[in-house]
């Protein structure tokens, strides 16, 4: 059995959408990213949606429109992309590490135990579209009157009890860079209930303008995030798409969790005990070398032979990355230990990619079947 999907997914729909820009000669700035704000709010649950060229820059964009920098500290995950952690750097405040739990979140107890009398803000990240203990860390962060909010770059549609990610925090961001499961290449949006962080935010994006005003009328240090017409066009067709998608890697996750979760060792990453629905950017998998009877590499080398389609994720936890080395001045990062995520990276994480999860069900037992049988030729 082959493990291999065309990704992105696209038919005339988009090929319209992108046309339909194009002869229209309004490549900025225009109705399609309007659309896609308020169909993407919507999607959420939220009332406002400011769409920006990235997970990244909509991160950094909202750590401004907060006034959060130098001298500031936001407590992250270790465990997560890069991005979660620089865009802290970048606005010139500090990230500081907190590590997570067995649902591979930020632990609510590690975070309690990160927070300073310069903590701003606290930042979850959803991770894999697992949302974090959010409501834990909704209480922490009213108790010291600090920000909340959620790095939901994986999380497009999760919920919690019916409440959307990015919702129970002041606000939260996505990502639709290419590997994610809504994309238009690149792409972000800030999602937020609240009306001025949303038009702070707006006017970060533009230039700092201000909205309804003259164009060459600046109210606020600015920059150039804005999503162009195409990318928007793409991505409300994404959006339209996204549902069925959605429904389907629930369902193949379902089956990977009975079949993997029977084999001694292979740990199905759980999802939030009261989560409504799940988006599956990463089904991961916490692989207990003693419980399996091997060791990590020796698995992952089984697994490529079968041509299975699992991978080990993050090297490192952030904290070890070399850059981290340039703002020692900043925090003691060599100091960092968080043993979860150390174990993570170095010998307990696998991850199956989102679009497998859009294979048939043969293929995801076809998954089960070949690791139990791993497991077994082992033995
Ligand atoms: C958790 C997380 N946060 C932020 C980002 C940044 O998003 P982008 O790649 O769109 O800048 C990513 C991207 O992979 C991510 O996984």
């Amino acid at each position: 059995m082959t493990y291999e999907f065309d990704w992105p997914v696209h038919d005339h729909r988009e090929k319209e959408a992108l046309l339909s820009v194009l002869e229209r000669k309004k490549w900025f700035n225009g109705e399609e990213v309007i659309a896609f704000e308020k169909a993407y709010a919507e999607f959420q649950g939220a009332a406002f949606g400011v769409a920006c060229t990235s997970g990244t820059t909509a991160i950094e964009i909202v750590l401004e429109a907060l006034e959060i920098g130098p001298g500031d500290e936001v407590i992250v995950p270790p465990y997560t992309f890069v991005a979660t952690a620089t865009a802290v750097l970048r606005v010139g405040a500090t990230p500081v590490f907190a590590d997570v739990d067995a649902s591979w979140c930020m632990d609510p107890a590690a975070t309690e135990a990160a927070i300073t009398s310069k903590t701003k803000a606290i930042m979850p990240v959803h991770f894999g579209g697992s949302m974090a203990n959010i409501e834990a860390l909704k209480t922490l962060a009213e108790q010291h009157n600090i920000e909340l909010i959620e790095d939901a770059c994986h999380a497009w549609g999760s919920q919690l009890k019916g409440q959307g990610a990015s919702t129970i925090g002041h606000c939260g961001v996505f990502s639709f860079q290419e590997s994610k499961n809504i994309t238009a290449g690149e792409g972000g949006i800030i999602v937020t209930n609240d009306e001025d962080l949303a038009a702070r935010c707006r006017s970060i994006v533009n230039c700092g303008r201000e909205e309804g005003a003259a164009w060459y009328h600046h109210i606020n240090l600015g920059t150039n995030a804005r999503l162009t017409e195409f990318g928007a066009a793409l991505l409300r067709v994404q959006l339209e798409r996204y549902p069925e998608q959605m429904a389907v890697r629930e369902a193949r996750a379902a089956t990977l969790d009975a079949g993997l979760g029977a084999i001694p060792g292979i740990i199905p990453q759980p999802s939030a005990p009261t989560m409504t629905r799940r988006s599956y950017h990463l089904y991961c998998i916490r692989f207990d070398e003693e419980q399996f009877g091997m060791d990590r590499d020796t698995f992952l080398a089984a697994v490529d032979t079968a041509g299975l389609p699992v991978v080990a994720g993050y090297p490192l936890p952030l904290y070890k990355q070399p850059l981290f080395q340039k703002f020692l001045d900043r925090h003691d990062y060599n100091a960092c230990q968080c043993p979860v995520t150390e174990a993570l990276c170095a010998s307990e994480g696998l991850w199956v990619q989102q679009t497998m999860l859009l294979l048939s069900e043969s293929h995801m037992t076809g998954i089960v079947d070949s690791i139990a049988s791993i497991q077994a030729g082992s033995r």
